[in-house]
């Protein structure tokens, strides 16, 4: 850095000094293209439920959740991502795995009516099982706990009936050891090779989760998530071991989730795996806290949201999910 000037030749505000300067030297740049939109699709027809704790999201019937695909292919976002709750639930998450399921019907449902637009499908027991875990249940030494490989079976197959329905990209949530490869080999068994996974490869127990539990219906009837979801606490360099984990699984893609809280996890993903697509998911609090401060009038949410994308991009994400997708593609385009 010798050859730099110093003040008072150099001026950092030279940089700034007109809106036209700012626009020429802008480096982080958001695209619609690079949004993906999470919708929550129920059984019924045009219902459209408002769910209280994230104003502005819903709880859609497979009509209504049409809809919104066409909004979100005319605003050229990069994709949906959908979440089912279904109207059963039980032990071992029956509703998840077979064609009548209600993400299934959902995925073919917008396949069929908007097939241009990409279909993702987050791939889960908790919005299924009644007890709300991310698997099916052992016990063992007088604790319950997630069974971790004979989830992997379930996970492949419920990855199997997406894949059927025309889901364009496979993504598993629930931080199983060895997910990946299970899905991996069930969907090459099952002739979609060409189908790619993104996985949630290092995914926090997060309180900021909260919120997105009410909406999917999916919060844990007893315990918590620690057990299989990464703790805060531990050493940052952990995520890369998930990660690396994940690459040798055979991810195509990966994401780090929650966003705002850990951006330094998305910049050492992306430094450290340059070449592999990398998604960040702006959770359901982090919305939540955004729309609550707006809707009291302490902050400029669109403002405050436009920062926000461009934090989680500059901190390396070149994917953002974000139920803010359509106000941010809306105001690039306009
Ligand atoms: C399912 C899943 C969760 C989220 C995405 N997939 C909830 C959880 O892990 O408890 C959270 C998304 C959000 O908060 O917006 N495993
Ligand atoms: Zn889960």
């Amino acid at each position: 850095m010798s050859a730099e000037p110093s003040f008072p030749t150099l001026r950092m505000r030279r940089l700034r000094y007109n809106a036209g300067v700012r626009n020429l030297t802008r480096h982080t740049r958001l695209h619609p293209g690079s949004l993906i939109l999470p919708l929550f699709v129920r059984s019924g027809n045009n219902i459209r439920q408002e769910i209280s704790s994230m104003p502005g999201q819903y709880q859609l019937s497979l009509d209504q959740l049409v809809e919104e695909a066409r909004q979100a292919r005319d605003l050229g976002l990069g994709g949906i991502i959908l979440f089912g709750i279904p109207d059963d639930k039980d032990h071992h998450g029956s509703d998840a795995l077979h064609a009548g399921g209600i993400v299934q019907q959902a995925v073919a449902a917008v396949k069929d009516a908007v097939s241009e637009l990409l279909v993702l499908t987050d791939l889960c027991m908790c919005e299924y099982t009644d007890h709300g875990h991310c698997g099916i249940l052992h016990e063992q030494g007088g604790i319950t706990d997630v069974s971790n490989d004979p989830t992997l079976t379930l996970l492949g197959q419920q990855a199997v009936t997406h894949a059927e329905q025309g889901a364009d990209i496979i993504a598993p949530s629930g931080m199983m050891d060895g997910m990946v490869s299970a899905i991996r080999q069930a969907l090459d068994d099952a002739d979609f090779k060409h189908i790619p996974i993104m996985s949630y490869a290092a995914k926090y127990a997060s309180s900021y989760y909260g919120p997105f539990r009410d909406a999917a219906e999916s919060a844990p009837s007893f315990g918590d998530r620690r057990t299989y979801q990464m703790d805060p606490t531990a050493q940052a360099a952990q995520a890369l071991r998930e990660v690396e984990l994940d690459v040798q699984e055979g991810a195509d893609m990966l994401m780090v989730k929650p966003a705002l809280a850990y951006l330094d996890i998305i910049t050492r993903v992306a430094q450290n795996y340059p070449g592999i697509p990398l998604a960040a998911y702006n959770v359901s609090g982090e919305y939540s806290m955004v729309k609550a401060a707006a809707a009291n009038g302490w902050l400029d949410e669109a403002r405050v949201v436009d920062e926000t994308m461009t934090a989680i991009h500059r901190a390396g994400a070149d994917i953002i999910l974000t139920y803010w997708a359509k106000d941010v593609a809306q105001r690039i385009g306009s």
